[in-house]
């Protein structure tokens, strides 16, 4: 059996054949890696109980897929060219035998800082090459990494270390981005000094500044790598050993740790790396995400290595020194799949077409959609100023809980339609629920997105808290995995993403609890209640409104305002701040206590008919809301 699909006949072949006997099928995919046992049973898995697992009792170590048989076969190959925020920094390349060296140094540079297999290290850095030698490295010897965007508050970092029960931070000085240079150090060691499990913090000298430090437990991240052999033996690990942690924010409660294994990602990561991007031997890979998510974790860091790649890895922002930075890059490295998220197309989109005319883009084959919603104005910019109409695009629906792509045309083979994610992929098995939440068969659907069974790398539980897992995902509906989607499906079966049904919201493609900000509205002195609301925006897909009660008439709105951004930002971080504040006397309550909020988005969107508002304990607020909000436009 082939591993790549290379018609739409194969595609659907293979799709019965997952669909009939996904063992087999998956047993044959997963014969194209290098293991260092085979498994006893590809899959056992009770919804049930929200577990599943792959390949029983088989052995392997995922660096041995991404680098050593590269290394081997392709020694000199490009692996990662890395280019910094400013253009006259120069850029830094590994070929597969210098990222495996540098792997394996760094690898044993953390073994002798005492890190094992099944300890935990965060790492807490910018787009740099050592974030992702470093999340390899920990793979190497079997630790678990737990990758924290460098734009998370200290205090959210933290709060993360601690649920991790990180022993090592890696870190670096400072991060650029665009004009700014961020002290992410002292947000580290804030977080490192109130984590009672964190023994050691490495650092990595991006500044070039060879600053020391006087804390014993603190190193300089080269130093303690320059002194290593290239060579570490790879950790063998069990298919369903951890190999990550990545939090990320639900609808309630702290963020939750999404733990995925070593077996299931690697097949799956590197079978949808091949098979939507339809990547070949020669091409270069360009990810626009950081690997502080899971899109840099799954296409970058393994599912690019796992096919052995080459990429381009970026430090900076889109818009540094200007709107034509990534057309600019797409050109001097001959970029082939240019994989980015809606935000950032309509950001560049506004600035002006001419950013992007100009720059030779002839080299791109296919470009990538992924995190949010794609609206068809800017899919048609996308397909017409950057793939000048003849890269097919393919818009990719997933989540870090299930670790890779899920539905998505394939490049070139299945044809894309704009705002449409497409079918799902080989082994996939979608359900869309209705509202009393029994699965609609006929193919036209609208309603909750679920998963009918398990792929190899949907999460194996949440951290610390299987109940969590269980609760969150498979029991909202009985045997199913629900994505906390909605979705509609038309006709010939493509599915369209409308967005989240739950209190989760998607500002800029970073997924943020609804409950997380407002916590931290609540802490405000002056509030007594709040509640977080999404709304539609031109370039950030959604922003955030925050209806606030305060106790006092409010007497300076903007000075309020600037306290809340600023303790978001200490508490989560910037990429979270509200766009809207709107001080009301109440919120929209059921009799039961329960905020309203599908009354407030209503609001928002300006849509009046809010349904049944008399059964709510205090309906009259609803008109003074609504009133409050017009005022605001
Ligand atoms: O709502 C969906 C949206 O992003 C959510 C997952 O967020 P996260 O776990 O941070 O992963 C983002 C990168 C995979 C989903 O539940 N989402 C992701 N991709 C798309 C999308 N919505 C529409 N279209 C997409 N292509």
């Amino acid at each position: 059996m082939a591993f790549y699909i290379n018609s739409y006949e194969q595609y659907t072949e293979d799709y019965t054949r997952a669909l009939l006997n996904p063992e087999e099928f998956w047993a044959d995919i997963a014969n194209n890696f290098e293991w260092s046992q085979s498994w006893d049973k590809v899959l056992e898995y009770d919804f049930s109980e929200g577990r599943n697992q792959w390949f029983i009792n088989a052995k392997l170590n995922i660096t041995i897929n991404c680098l050593d048989r590269h290394a081997a076969a392709t020694p000199d190959k490009l692996a990662i060219c890395w280019e910094a925020n400013s253009p006259e920094t120069p850029n830094r390349q590994y070929t597969y035998k210098e990222l495996l060296d540098r792997v394996c140094q760094v690898a044993n540079g953390l073994k002798s800082k005492g890190i094992v297999k099944g300890d935990r290290v965060c790492i807490y850095m910018p787009m740099i090459p050592e974030l992702l030698i470093s999340v390899l490295a920990c793979a190497r010897i079997g630790a678990v990494h737990s990758v924290v965007f460098g734009g998370f508050s200290p205090k959210a970092l933290a709060e993360r270390m601690q649920q991790a029960e990180a022993k090592m931070l890696i870190t670096s000085d400072v991060a650029y981005r665009g004009e700014k240079v961020i002290d992410i150090l002292t947000a580290a060691r804030v977080a490192y000094q109130i984590s009672p499990t964190a023994k050691q913090m490495l650092i990595f000298d991006r500044s070039g500044e060879g600053k020391t430090y006087p804390e014993q437990s603190f190193s300089d991240f080269d130093s303690v790598a320059n002194a290593q052999s290239t060579h570490c033996p790879a950790e063998i690990m069990d298919a369903e050993d951890m190999l990550f942690i990545l939090y990320t924010s639900g609808s309630t409660g702290t963020p939750k740790g999404i733990v995925h294994t070593c077996g299931g990602y690697m097949v799956y990561t590197g079978y949808t790396f091949a098979n939507v991007f339809q990547y070949k031997e020669k091409d270069v890979f360009f990810c626009t995400a950081d690997i502080g998510w899971i899109t840099g974790h799954s296409y970058m860091a393994y599912g690019a290595l796992l096919n052995g790649a080459t990429q381009l890895m970026y430090e900076g922002v889109p818009t540094y020194p200007d709107a034509s930075r990534f057309w600019q890059l797409i050109e001097k490295h001959k970029v082939t799949h240019f994989y980015t998220a809606p935000t950032a197309i309509r950001a560049l989109m506004a600035l002006g077409d001419e950013y992007v005319q100009g720059w030779d883009l002839s080299t791109l084959k296919v470009l990538g959609s992924v995190g949010e919603p794609i609206n068809e104005e800017a899919w048609h910019w996308y397909n017409e100023q950057v793939g000048k109409e003849r890269c097919p695009i393919v818009d990719t629906w997933w989540q870090t809980e299930t670790g890779g792509i899920m539905i998505s045309t394939i490049a070139g083979i299945s044809q894309s339609i704009p705002s449409w994610a497409g079918y799902p992929l080989v082994g996939v098995q979608m359900a869309i629920m209705d509202e009393n939440g029994e699965e609609i068969h006929s193919n036209e659907a609208d309603g909750a997105l679920c998963l009918k069974t398990p792929i190899p790398s949907l999460l194996r539980t949440t951290y610390g808290d299987h109940n969590r897992c269980k609760n969150t995902y498979f029991s909202a509906y009985p045997n199913h995995y629900f994505t906390g989607d909605r979705a509609k499906r038309d006709a010939e079966g493509r599915y369209r993403i409308i967005g989240r049904m739950d209190d989760v919201l998607n500002v800029s493609g970073h997924r943020i609890g609804t409950a997380e900000v407002e916590n931290v509205l609540n802490q405000h002195i002056e509030i007594v209640e709040s509640a977080a609301v999404g709304y539609a925006h031109p370039i950030k897909g959604e922003a955030i409104a925050a209806f606030v009660i305060p106790f006092a008439p409010v007497e300076d709105k903007n000075k309020l305002f600037a306290e809340l951004q600023f303790m978001i930002s200490k508490e989560i971080g910037s990429f979270s701040k509200i766009e809207t504040l709107v001080v009301v006397t109440g919120l929209p309550k059921t009799r039961s206590g329960k905020i309203m909020r599908r009354i407030l988005k209503k609001i928002l969107a300006n849509e009046p008919d809010y349904g049944d508002i008399s059964t709510l304990l205090n309906p009259e607020v609803v008109e003074e809301i609504a009133q409050q909000v017009s005022s605001l436009k």
